[in-house]
């Protein structure tokens, strides 16, 4: 149903004309403003050292929509920039059309390994997943029907069980297949280098004590949409993505810590200072410096973009770097 709702070539939400974004339909990182990319580009360069400065660094970003992560980095001209070849995968043909000059266009992940770094802003949410809901006798699936109804079937998969196994009956959770072999094969792709994986995630025994309606979500024009099972193609759905589904990370933080550990106070301090020197004059640098300075307090703000996590994966390189 999700892969039909967002990716059916004609009807589906991302190929009719749904983004992130102002003018879009909701507001991710990469679209607050450019300085996102701007420390995102301080983290290429130490993962580019990390790896002993390569005249070859490639940076496959996978999910890219528009470019505007693709943009901001490029933007901030970082000291790998010599050696980076920067790959915009984007699976919506409406949305690859947008991407900017400087980044090479694709729509798959590259088929032959490489030095560098796989990097996804929100994609993990947006991949299809099932949903299961814990019955007094074992678990079913929740499926959907012609009319769109749902209907339970019973799933005898002891795995399934392994996911949560405190549920309570009605709980439901979360199955994320795809998002666990989209970073397996991420992962197989980066030798050496790593794959970093930005998005709003829970574990699944967290998500089976919740409602089911708070970690899938509908988004359109801004605002909360109705049931996922309404308006299929209109409205962006959503699910949070579950870590204890995933191969285990090397590192787990809060988008907040990883962008302070990347020089995102250095950056907003520059800008505070740059907004005071120039405030009087109100020019377009002022303008910028002040709006760079909000952007730091949105994306580190711990109820909202702060709390995402930065999930990553090293090989061969030092995890902490
Ligand atoms: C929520 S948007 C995020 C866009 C952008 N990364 C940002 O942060 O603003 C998710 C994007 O991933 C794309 N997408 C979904 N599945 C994909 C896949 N398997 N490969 C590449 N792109 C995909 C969608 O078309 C959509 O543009």
């Amino acid at each position: 149903m999700v892969e039909l709702a967002l990716y059916h070539p004609e009807l589906g939400f991302y190929e009719t004309g749904g983004a992130a974004g102002r003018g879009g339909d909701f507001l991710t990182s990469p679209e607050v403003g450019p300085l996102f990319g701007a420390v995102l580009a301080r983290a290429l360069d130490s993962w580019w050292r990390d790896l002993g400065e390569p005249s070859s660094f490639t940076v496959v970003e996978a999910g890219a929509g528009r470019g505007t992560l693709a943009t901001s980095i490029l933007a901030a001209a970082p000291a790998c920039r010599p050696a980076l070849r920067y790959v915009a995968v984007e699976r919506s043909s409406t949305l690859r059309a947008r991407l900017p000059e400087g980044v090479e266009p694709a729509a798959v992940l590259p088929a032959e390994p490489f030095v560098g770094v796989v990097l996804a802003n929100e994609l993990l949410d947006n991949l299809p997943f099932g949903l299961i809901e814990r019955q007094a006798e074992g678990w079913a699936e929740v499926r959907v029907t012609e009319d769109l109804a749902e209907t339970l079937v019973p799933v005898d998969d002891p795995a399934e069980d392994r996911l949560a196994p405190e549920a309570p009956v009605g709980g439901r959770i979360p199955t994320q297949r795809a998002a666990g072999a989209w970073v397996d094969r991420a992962f197989r792709l980066v030798r050496p280098g790593r794959v970093v994986v930005i998005d709003y995630a829970d574990t699944t025994p967290s998500m089976a004590a919740r409602p089911w309606t708070e970690w899938v979500r509908t988004y359109r024009a801004h605002g909360r949409g109705g049931s996922p099972l309404a308006d299929l193609g209109r409205q962006d759905v959503t699910c949070e993505v579950a870590v204890d589904q995933l191969p285990v990370p090397t590192s787990d933080r809060s988008q907040a810590e990883f962008l302070r550990a990347h020089g995102i106070d250095d950056l907003a301090h520059e800008a505070q200072q740059a907004w005071e020197a120039r405030a009087h004059i109100g020019d377009l640098q002022a303008l910028v410096a002040r709006s760079r300075a909000q952007e730091a307090a949105a994306l580190t703000d711990p109820t909202g973009l702060g709390a995402f996590r930065v999930l990553e994966w090293a090989c061969g390189v030092d995890p902490d770097g």
